[in-house]
């Protein structure tokens, strides 16, 4: 716990980008070191950036019900987004406010060593399969090392169009799977490849 205390405290003392002057509070992230799930949103919203807590807000809370359909809950999983600090008026994060945070992600990553990764929403796609459209590679998963990234909608994507709640929903359901291991995962020369410069 050491250490995700420690890293919180960098982020919340981080001058590396320009959403430093413009947050109210950081939003590190939170859960368990020993967590077999990381789930990675975007950045905070407003009442993140009030509460220094990821995912309060309508999405959060619609993330705590994908959750209690797998029968688990945000205490046994670690939560963050690619950016800690919430971007203007939600705007997108621009590519060099994720490069600067891009450090505390891997540490995060490093220090929890997750078996599964969900990436939620195409910001945090971007980091594993950059290319890569949500549109296409939801709901599959793929191996890139140890690891298991398995692409889903963004669950405020899913608020605004009705239409991907479903979607969402039923790609949720192949997490416990994942967790287990008893899935097929893609693995092409592509993904392979990247292996050696995601947590670089
Ligand atoms: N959306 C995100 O991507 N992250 C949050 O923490 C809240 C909303």
């Amino acid at each position: 716990m050491l250490d995700l205390q420690r890293l919180a405290s960098r982020i919340h003392n981080c001058f590396d980008c320009d959403l430093s002057q413009s947050r109210t509070k950081a939003v590190p992230g939170e859960g368990p070191k020993d967590a077999d799930l990381m789930l990675i949103g975007e950045g905070p919203g407003f009442n993140e950036d009030q509460q220094s807590r990821p995912f309060v807000g309508a999405a959060g809370q619609y993330l705590d019900e994908l959750l209690s359909t797998i029968n688990m809950n945000r205490e046994s999983v670690f939560i963050t987004n690619m950016v800690k600090c919430r971007p203007p008026n939600n705007r997108d994060p621009l590519p060099g406010e994720i490069e600067a945070c891009n450090k505390y992600v891997n540490e995060q990553i490093q220090i929890v060593q997750p078996k599964v990764i969900v990436t939620l929403g195409r910001h945090s796609l971007g980091k594993f399969l950059p290319g890569e459209t949500i549109g296409k590679v939801h709901g599959k998963p793929t191996q890139i090392g140890d690891l298991i990234v398995y692409p889903i909608y963004h669950p405020a994507a899913a608020l605004r169009r009705h239409s991907l709640r479903l979607v969402i929903e039923s790609d949720f359901q192949l997490i416990p799977s994942l967790l287990k291991g008893d899935i097929e995962k893609e693995q092409t020369d592509d993904h392979k490849s990247q292996q050696l410069s995601v947590f670089e």
